[in-house]
């Protein structure tokens, strides 16, 4: 959560700071503040909102030339969003400034102590007691400052400071929240995230955990915080595309990132199959043969949309390989001593590889002997670096708060994964993979064909703004399509909504359907259509309002609804990633129509870096 940025260079610092600060808003929205350093002075501005609304504050009215500074938005943890909890926060003499994204677990200790030492406080915040140690330690040398602060604070921390005394140079440092360095001639940056500076450089260098870095104009040194000591890191060139991060004429990230699904479905699989030779390559998957052949039983953890893509793989893995697997949220395995041993695979699935309760239960897992699988899309991010194989889902920034192509990359990755140890244990011939193999190429295509019919679902949106909750059904593949269904209206449109197995309706929640629940129905072809339709059919006798996704040409739906969407026909295993398109587009303009922020929707953040 929050995002944080630095730039020392010969630009206007203000102005390199506020573009990145629009790239990172993703990770939070409620506030947001700029501090530069100028002619021996601080210079800070920050204020409640979206960047769009305090834009005249930050950038039009910021008066300075200065060339280093430092900038944050924020999603609130500690202390309700305010123009006086925003970041960056500085020491009682606003002769330093600190951007913190993380928690600072004992904060309330050292607030305390540093109260009775005669600190004033301004804010609600547990960041701010980061500029008061740092003053604390201050005596001339702000790296030292920056160590001996950091080794009093628990929690998790990436950090940026500068000072009024140091116009040449930015202390960062990174324990559990992402940080990293981006190299430039003349200028270099701090972020979070590389899409904040990607339009200048591409050249990166990551930090690890207790790490640090003195950011200079033409110099950057790294050192251990535990140590003190100088480190040498490697940088990294990163291959996303500056302007993958950009809107490019849609009106919302999240309308584009629906509609770049295609591509990514061609870059996941990208010369990770041989139909010829009925194979699949996952060649950085780490993980040796003895692995994957002593996993006895195999654990999905991670969260939101993540571990619903997490559900879909235990669909297609148990069907495909015949390995028992159990999904968990991760917020909930790290809890609860689970179950896992040195016979376990754990594929730990994320988008941004950054999220806390997913790095929790990868730690968790391998302090219990098992072996970890990441199931990753951001490149380097920290999941990667703590797992014992990798596979790339390849989507790219994905910048819309609802998760849209990274979900159906990660259904791709799943379905690759699935052929591949099927193949290797033997459960599926070659000619199945390479038949497979085919399909999954048209795949791009055939979801061509449902973006086409955007206006229609358009329409079909229209008619339901003003409901308050909505089911959401689907049946054995397709369960946790609807589970993800639901998941995005939630989220944008702010609409009650449940997704249920079809087949449980009669065990309780039927009791809900009356004409003020719409149903949308996920009843594509597959071995339980008869059996769905059968479940439909006990709506409808409700006088539920129903939708349905179905298989194009499929007339028996249309006896129990008009309001059908056509889905291409496809095997089963590659349903679930055909049949959340016309979700995610029903979501997205129920949303918009109702006139809500789609990309950044309320009390939410993209990544979610704390507990
Ligand atoms: O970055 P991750 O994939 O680990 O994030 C997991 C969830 O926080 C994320 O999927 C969240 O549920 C999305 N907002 C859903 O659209």
């Amino acid at each position: 959560m929050c995002g944080i940025i630095g730039y020392i260079g010969v630009k206007p610092a203000n102005e390199v700071i506020f573009d990145g600060l629009t790239k990172l808003e993703y990770r939070g929205y409620d506030s947001a503040g700029i501090a530069v350093v100028d002619n021996g002075r601080i210079h800070c501005r920050k204020d409640i909102g979206k960047l769009r609304n305090i834009r005249k504050l930050l950038l039009d009215e910021f008066q300075s030339e200065s060339t280093i500074g430092i900038g944050h938005t924020r999603w609130a943890t500690h202390g309700r969003p305010s123009a006086f909890n925003a970041h960056p926060h500085g020491d009682c003499h606003t002769s330093l400034m600190v951007a913190h994204n993380g928690i600072i677990e004992n904060f309330m200790a050292l607030r305390r102590q540093l109260i009775e030492e005669g600190h004033k406080f301004v804010s609600e915040t547990d960041s701010e007691v980061l500029a008061h140690l740092i003053e604390k330690y201050y005596n001339g040398d702000l790296k030292k400052a920056v160590l001996e602060a950091t080794k009093k604070v628990e929690g998790a921390y990436a950090i940026a400071v500068i000072h009024k005394d140091h116009p040449e140079e930015i202390i960062c440092a990174r324990k559990e929240a992402p940080l990293l360095v981006g190299l430039g001639n003349g200028e270099n940056f701090v972020a979070s995230d590389v899409t904040a500076i990607l339009q200048y450089t591409r050249k990166v260098i990551y930090l690890e955990n207790f790490e640090a870095a003195v950011v200079k104009r033409d110099t950057v040194e790294f050192f251990s915080l535990e140590s003190g000591e100088n480190i040498v890191k490697e940088s990294t060139t990163v291959d996303w595309n500056p302007v993958a991060a950009e809107k490019g004429g849609f009106s919302h990230f999240m309308l584009k990132e629906i509609f770049e699904q295609p591509q990514v479905i061609r870059n996941t699989i990208g010369g990770r199959t041989s139909e010829e030779e009925g194979k699949i390559y996952l060649e950085e998957l780490g993980l040796t043969g003895p692995d994957i052949f002593r996993a006895q039983r195999i654990v999905m953890v991670a969260c939101g949309t993540a571990f619903y893509a997490g559900c879909v793989g235990k669909y297609l893995i148990e069907d495909l390989v015949r390995i028992p697997v159990e999904c968990d949220l991760a917020s909930e395995f790290r809890y609860r001593s689970p179950l896992v041993d040195g016979n376990t695979l754990v594929i730990a699935i994320s988008q941004s590889g950054e999220t806390a309760d997913t790095l929790a239960a990868v730690r968790e897992a391998k302090s219990r002997g098992a072996k970890v699988l990441g199931i990753v899309n951001a490149k380097e991010s920290s999941l990667t670096r703590e797992v014992d194989g990798l596979v790339y889902i390849h989507a790219g920034p994905e910048i819309g708060v609802a998760s849209t192509k990274a979900y159906i990359a990660m259904l791709t990755a799943l379905t690759l994964l699935a052929l591949m140890l099927g193949k290797i244990r033997s459960v599926i011939s070659s000619d199945f993979v390479k038949e497979k193999i085919r399909e999954l190429k048209v795949l791009p295509q055939q979801i061509e064909k449902v973006l086409e019919q955007k206006d229609k679902i358009k329409e079909i949106a229209a008619n339901y703004l003003n409901y308050k909750s909505f089911l959401f059904l689907g049946r054995g593949f397709n369960y946790p399509t609807a589970l993800e269904g639901a998941l995005k209206l939630k989220e944008i449109s702010y609409i009650h909504a449940e997704g249920y197995a079809a087949g449980e309706m009669k065990h309780g929640p039927i009791a809900l359907i009356d004409s003020e629940m719409p149903v949308m129905a996920i009843v594509t072809q597959s071995d339980l259509y008869d059996k769905t339709i059968s479940n439909l059919k006990e709506v409808q006798a409700r006088a539920g309002k129903l939708m349905a996704i179905a298989t194009e040409g499929d007339t028996q739906i249309r006896h129990l609804t008009d309001q059908v969407i056509e889905v291409p026909k496809v095997s089963d295993i590659f349903s679930p990633i055909i049949n959340v398109v016309p979700l995610q587009l029903f979501a997205y303009f129920v949303a918009d129509l109702r006139g809500l922020d789609v990309d950044q929707p309320r009390n939410l953040a993209k990544s979610v870096t704390v507990e």
